[in-house]
């Protein structure tokens, strides 16, 4: 038999590391380089950035960009499967508020299993996917107590029925292009990302897809993950404090010098793969020069692009001074009105549970030839007492 390609070899010195770098299987749906930044289906993120999302959601699913036919036949099967079962909407509403949101989220992912799963992942995802923007507007509307859920247009398009069905109370005209623009920058982030392998390791046991993505949005949870949208916007705000205008380049100086003397960190700075600025980043910069120039939190997230990066760069153990997706995402989101931030990482999970159901089909339909890829076990060496 001839000898398989090595890609990998691994020491001693790379256990307990998190698996960075560890080749553990394929990913067809999206890569992350990092020099190059993210790809879908080959396309750079930052050209498919303001595609129609429903037009990079096929992308995931189907590896190939939809033509004008396809795309609309597309269309029709996320409408048809837009409904959220009415009965979870009661028990959002019998949930306590004190509940942080993501766990909403993680519930309403278990309920719509409950009431609607079918064991079928490709039937399931489809499911989950058309009917995420009635679920998170529900779980913004009901916790938020912004009044009572506001009927689904799926026919209005996904992400406009879902700006429709959230009507946040102070917002403005760019809420839609941004939510689009959210959508699409945060569905996929290659094999590895914390909450895709969960979601992906839970679904080797062949748990179903909606309890798959329970586990994986329990993943996202975390501030070192998702939820880091949520401090970094706290972050930004706590600058805004101590430095009352955020172009004033020496006082932001400063305060990043006194972070880093009383032993604080940057937030929204690094990235486990990417070595550049990462490129969600970059278009959602460019998008905030649009739909908010003016918003001080959006010039401090601007200004900490900057005095931020060079400052890193000086510091020798850090491997990417650059912001991550999660340095600006914030302050766009602020800007349209939805002010409340701990509500973030539910918008990142919406999108994101796209790319992972995508990979879950495929590694559990589709790998080595269909016969999908086995439960997940990897080894631990021992390290306990020896007899
Ligand atoms: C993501 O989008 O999942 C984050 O950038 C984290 C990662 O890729 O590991």
């Amino acid at each position: 038999m001839a000898e398989s390609e090595v890609l990998f070899t691994i020491t001693k010195d790379q256990l307990e590391t998190g698996l960075r770098g560890v080749p553990v299987g394929y990913c067809p749906t999206s890569s992350v380089d990092p020099q190059l930044g993210l790809f879908y289906g080959g396309y750079p993120v930052e050209k498919l950035a303001y595609n129609e999302p429903e037009e990079v959601i096929y992308l995931l699913f189907n590896r190939e960009l939809p033509n004008a036919e396809q795309l609309a036949e597309f269309k029709k099967v996320l409408v048809a499967h837009s409904k959220l079962n009415p009965e979870i909407i009661n028990h959002l509403k019998a949930l306590p508020k004190e509940g942080h949101p993501m766990k909403w989220f993680m519930h309403g992912l278990n309920l719509m299993g409950m009431y609607s799963g079918t064991g079928d992942y490709k039937k399931d995802a489809m499911n989950v996917v058309a009917q995420l923007p009635e679920l998170v507007a529900a779980i913004y509307r009901i916790r938020s107590g912004w009044g009572e859920t506001i009927e689904s247009k799926p026919e209005l398009g996904y992400i406009e029925n879902f700006v429709h069905m959230l009507n946040p109370p102070n917002t403005n005209d760019h809420l839609l292009e941004l939510m689009k623009v959210f959508n699409v920058l945060h569905f996929d982030h290659g094999g590895g990302n914390l909450s895709t392998f969960v979601g992906k390791a839970i679904a080797s046991g062949q748990e179903d897809m909606y309890g798959s993505l329970m586990g994986a949005m329990s993943a996202l949870a975390g501030p070192l993950h998702g939820m880091a949208n949520q401090e970094c916007l706290r972050f930004l705000k706590t600058a805004l404090e101590n430095v009352s205008d955020p172009t004033d380049e020496n006082a932001v100086n400063d305060y990043i010098n006194k972070l880093f003397a009383e032993g604080k960190k940057l937030y929204g700075f690094g990235h486990a793969v990417l070595r550049v600025e990462d490129p969600r980043a970059t278009v959602q910069y460019a998008l905030g020069e649009k739909i908010c120039p003016d918003n001080k939190i959006f010039r401090m997230a601007v200004s900490m692009r900057k005095l931020g990066t060079e400052f890193l760069k000086k510091q020798e153990k850090v491997s990417n001074p650059y912001p991550n997706v999660d340095a600006v995402s914030g302050s766009l989101l602020t800007s349209v009105g939805l002010t409340d931030e701990n509500y973030y990482t539910v918008l990142f999970g919406m999108s994101r549970c796209v790319g992972i159901a995508a990979q879950i089909i495929y590694e559990r339909l589709e790998a080595r030839g269909g016969k999908g890829t086995p439960i997940i076990r990897p080894k631990y060496v021992y390290s306990g007492p020896k007899r």
